[in-house]
């Protein structure tokens, strides 16, 4: 029997980050035995927002070369660079010619982001992607018809709305799309922000102390574990209302050690914070060593490049594939049904 398929990816807003491995990466290392996997760095959402272009070189370089740090393996999945799959931006036109305005304005993502656009710039310039974008995200999993794409937990609302485009366009066309379910990581779905732990951790926080990239300076992340935001009580409990900053160090552990959060806290019964946060620390530092050693190996070769030449012919294969499907059913090819 063939494996099923999954697909997802991460934006190159910012260097990828201690929640973008917990909430996906790790997640596509450990389901690429059991699926065929597809994951590409999704650099054509990494302008939606403004971004100097060699910042923007330096993270497109720095996330590739990380997806297989962190243990994608070419042989068993297919990994590529969204903008060099062109039929990603052609489906994500037509998707757009048929969602509504009012369906975009809806996504909480959008009002963050073009909030937080006009806070940083101080401008009222908020590009058009950033409205559109959640298309252009329909397109990139529609193209390739897979049966659940992993994701944290802020993106579930994304890939309600790219069901429902695909269940519209099956309606008013013709079946042309598998309509696609979301899978989420029991523990991690959303790891927080180290310095207010009531915000999600994010790659384009303005506070570089309340996130952990995975390729910071270890000592760095070190000190930015030690100055995490807890509580006044002193009482390691994972209690996400009331304890916010000590439940997402409590997460954090559950899921690099791969245990129970209830065993978690049965660990650190009777504990101080200068524990958590050191036992916190140890893990965290073992998983970024081990990354940034085959990132620092990697970066000496051209196996990166390689394995992405051969990434983007497959995924191109299955995309026109699917694009002339969709073109046929939709009246764009006048001489195909
Ligand atoms: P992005 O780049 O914001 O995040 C990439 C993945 O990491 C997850 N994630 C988190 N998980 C746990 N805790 C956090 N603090 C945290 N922050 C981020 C996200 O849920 C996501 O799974 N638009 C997408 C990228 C994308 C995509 C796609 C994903 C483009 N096309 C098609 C799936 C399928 C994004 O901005 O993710």
């Amino acid at each position: 029997m063939s494996k099923k398929r999954m697909l997802s990816g991460i934006t190159t807003t910012g260097q990828m980050t201690l929640g973008n491995y917990i909430g996906a990466m790790r997640n596509f290392v450990s389901l690429q035995d059991e699926f065929e996997m597809f994951v590409f760095v999704a650099n054509l959402h990494g302008i939606t927002a403004p971004i100097e272009k060699e910042i923007l070189r330096k993270n497109i370089k720095n996330m590739v070369t990380l997806y297989f740090a962190c243990g994608m393996d070419p042989e068993k999945s297919t990994v590529f660079i969204q903008s060099e799959v062109l039929e990603h931006t052609q489906l994500a036109w037509i998707l757009t010619c048929n969602t509504t305005i009012g369906e975009l304005q809806r996504m909480t993502q959008f009002k963050d982001k073009s909030t937080k656009v006009k806070s940083d710039n101080g401008t009222e310039f908020i590009p058009t992607g950033l409205l559109t974008y959640p298309v252009l995200m329909a397109a990139d999993i529609l193209l390739y018809d897979p049966e659940f794409v992993p994701v944290g937990k802020d993106q579930k609302q994304h890939i309600e709305l790219a069901r429902n485009i695909a269940e519209r366009m099956n309606n008013k066309f013709g079946e042309m799309f598998t309509i696609p379910g979301e899978y989420t990581p029991k523990i991690g779905s959303k790891i927080m922000d180290l310095q207010d732990p009531t915000k999600k951790m994010s790659k384009s926080a303005t506070n570089k102390k309340g996130f952990i990239a995975l390729l910071d300076d270890i000592n760095e992340v070190k000190n930015k574990i030690k100055s995490a935001v807890t509580d006044s009580e002193n009482i390691i409990k994972y209690d996400p209302e009331t304890k916010p900053g000590v439940s997402n160090l409590l997460t954090i552990y559950s899921a690099l050690k791969n245990i129970s959060i209830e065993e978690t806290e049965k660990f650190f019964e009777g504990k101080d914070y200068g524990f958590l946060k050191e036992e916190v620390s140890i893990v965290v530092v073992e998983l970024l060593e081990k990354i940034q050693t085959r990132f620092n190996e990697l970066s000496k070769t051209d196996d990166v490049d390689n394995w992405l030449e051969q990434g983007a012919k497959k995924a191109q294969q299955i995309a026109r594939k699917k694009l002339t499907k969709v073109q046929n059913l939709t009246g764009l090819n006048y001489k195909r049904k």
